[in-house]
C-alpha cells in the first residue's frame, strides 16, 4: 500500500480561499486524497489532536486558533507521502518557509500557518485515525 499522511488546511487558508490552490499542490505533486472533511474543531478536538504539544508554551494559543473556524482534514495517499507532502508545506514559520511552498505563499504567521501534515509515518496512522474511520479509506 502506498503511504498516507494526514493533512488540514488551517482555518487562515480556508477563509483566504486558498482550499483549492494547496489541494491543487497535492494533487500536481501526486498525493492522492483519500478522504476529505471540512469541519470546524472543537477545542477539546483540537486539544485531544495536539495532545503532544500540551506542554508548549504556545498550546493554549493553538488550539484555540485551530478551532476559531473551519478548517479541511485530507487524508493524502502517495509515494513517500510524508516527506513530499513535508517538502510542500515549508518551514513551520513561513518567514523560514522555502519560496514557492505553500507556507510561503499563504501563511502569515507560525500560528497561522495554512497547514499541518503529520511529521513520521507512525503519527500519520495516529492522526489519521484521529479523523477517519477505517470505512472511510477504502
Ligand atoms: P503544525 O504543523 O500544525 O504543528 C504544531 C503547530 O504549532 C505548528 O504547526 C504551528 O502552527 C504552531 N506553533 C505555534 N507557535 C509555535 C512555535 N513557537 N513553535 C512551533 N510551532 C508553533
Amino acid at each position: 500500500m502506498a503511504e498516507r499522511t494526514l493533512a488540514i488546511i488551517k482555518p487562515d487558508a480556508v477563509a483566504k480561499h486558498a482550499i483549492g490552490d494547496i489541494t491543487h499542490r497535492y494533487e500536481e505533486a501526486g498525493l492522492s486524497p483519500k478522504a476529505m472533511r471540512m469541519m470546524c474543531l472543537s477545542k477539546t478536538c483540537a486539544e485531544g489532536f495536539y495532545a503532544v504539544h500540551r506542554e508548549r508554551p504556545f498550546f493554549n494559543d493553538l488550539t484555540t486558533y485551530m478551532s476559531s473556524g473551519p478548517v479541511v482534514v485530507v487524508v493524502l495517499e502517495g509515494a513517500d507521502a510524508v516527506k513530499k507532502n513535508r517538502d510542500l508545506m515549508g518551514a513551520t514559520d513561513p518567514k523560514n518557509a522555502e519560496a514557492g511552498t505553500i507556507r510561503a505563499v499563504h501563511g502569515a504567521s507560525i500560528e497561522a500557518n495554512a497547514v499541518h501534515g503529520s511529521d513520521s509515518v507512525e503519527n500519520a496512522q495516529i492522526e489519521i485515525r484521529y479523523f477517519f474511520a477505517e470505512s472511510e479509506l477504502r
